[in-house]
């Protein structure tokens, strides 16, 4: 049964998870997803993924991955109400809906779009949607779907999806405006993470940069990952700045704090970065390890992973079919007897 204000977020299936959306987004969502005042909702957007990339095996094979993942880092179906975007048809039903109240104005400003045309201007390209297809044009009536077809009360979102969730709000108050009050507007949470995760190279880690540690390495490839990390060129017994440092950095999002503390000692004393590698990579693998085991066991029974997707596809519609009921009631598509 549902409990206090729900609270929904969306996953994008793409990409190998990495140490950073360990950090910054999975350990955060899972945790917030413990709380027994709020029920939490957590999809696979796999029809978002659509819009980049048409490749079929792509889209399978990063959809079983990020579902593994989130699975394997804690996730408790149980608690939480854990499905894909593609096994609840009210979500892509209410996207047409609202795409029939959503002025085409609002959507020539969402960023994505923007980003598009722009890029087609400073190209000197004079078809400014030249390469734009429909999928990102609505992407954001989609993710307002996804959104009101649960009456989502709030929305833990980057900073990068405040905008969205503004006209997921816009739109529910012209539905409402025109057909009566059916949904909540939905308030985003911008987390503020501070600090974020270095990758190999010192830049943010992102796969867009190439320099990630992905989670579920095996432990070599994780130590030769380790190991790769850029550090100067200071020599052992000098002492070292741990601010400075892309091996500090990472360790400090996964030890305690007395830990953190041991370490900046040693390198108050010179460590060698070597050694402080050594240092990282086994409080990474200790913590990684149970992780790892349980990725594995997890993506070899997948016939349990569809399970628990389809059970949680079945208690997300229980929500979204109810609210479909009263929108389809609202506009008038509904029986000609009662
Ligand atoms: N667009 C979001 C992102 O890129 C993912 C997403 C899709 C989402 N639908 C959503 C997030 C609904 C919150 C609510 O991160």
């Amino acid at each position: 049964m549902e409990k206090g204000k729900k609270v929904l977020t969306g996953i994008t299936t793409s990409g190998t998870p990495h140490l950073g959306n360990l950090v910054g987004a999975i350990q955060p969502a899972i945790e917030s997803s413990r709380s027994k005042a709020t029920s939490s909702f957590l999809f696979l957007a796999d029809y978002h993924s659509l819009i980049k990339s048409q490749d079929p095996n792509l889209t399978h094979g990063s959809s079983f991955e990020i579902a593994a993942a989130w699975l394997a880092c804690g996730l408790k179906p149980d608690v939480v109400t854990f499905y894909r975007q593609s096994d609840v048809p009210e979500i892509m039903e209410l996207a047409w809906i609202l795409s029939c109240i959503t002025a085409k104005g609002l959507m020539n400003r969402a960023h994505a779009y923007k980003a598009a045309a722009a890029m087609n201007h400073e190209q000197g390209i004079s078809d400014l949607d030249k390469g734009v297809f429909m999928g990102l044009f609505n992407y954001p009536i989609l993710m307002a779907a996804d959104i009101l077809a649960f009456n989502a009360d709030i929305v833990p979102v980057g900073n990068d999806q405040k905008q969205h969730i503004e006209m997921t709000r816009d739109i529910a108050a012209r539905f409402n405006h025109l057909y009566g009050e059916v949904f909540t507007l939905p308030e985003a949470l911008i987390s503020e993470r501070t600090g974020v995760l270095p990758g190999i190279d010192g830049q943010k880690m992102s796969k867009s940069y190439n320099n990630t540690i992905p989670i579920f390495l095996e432990e070599k490839s994780l130590l030769k990952m380790v190991r790769k990390i850029k550090t100067n060129s200071l020599e052992p017994g000098v002492p070292k700045d741990p601010t400075a440092c892309n091996i500090f950095k990472i360790y400090k999002a996964f030890a305690s704090k007395s830990e953190v503390d041991d370490l900046e000692l040693l390198y108050a004393n010179g460590i060698a970065w070597g050694e402080a590698k050594n240092v990282l990579f086994e409080q990474l693998n200790t913590q990684l390890k149970p992780l790892r085991e349980k990725h594995k066991e997890i993506i070899e029974d997948r016939k349990k992973l569809e399970e628990t997707l389809i059970n949680g596809a079945v208690k997300a519609r229980k929500t979204a079919s109810v609210i479909l009921q009263n929108v389809r009631q609202a506009i008038g598509i509904k029986s000609f007897i009662n």
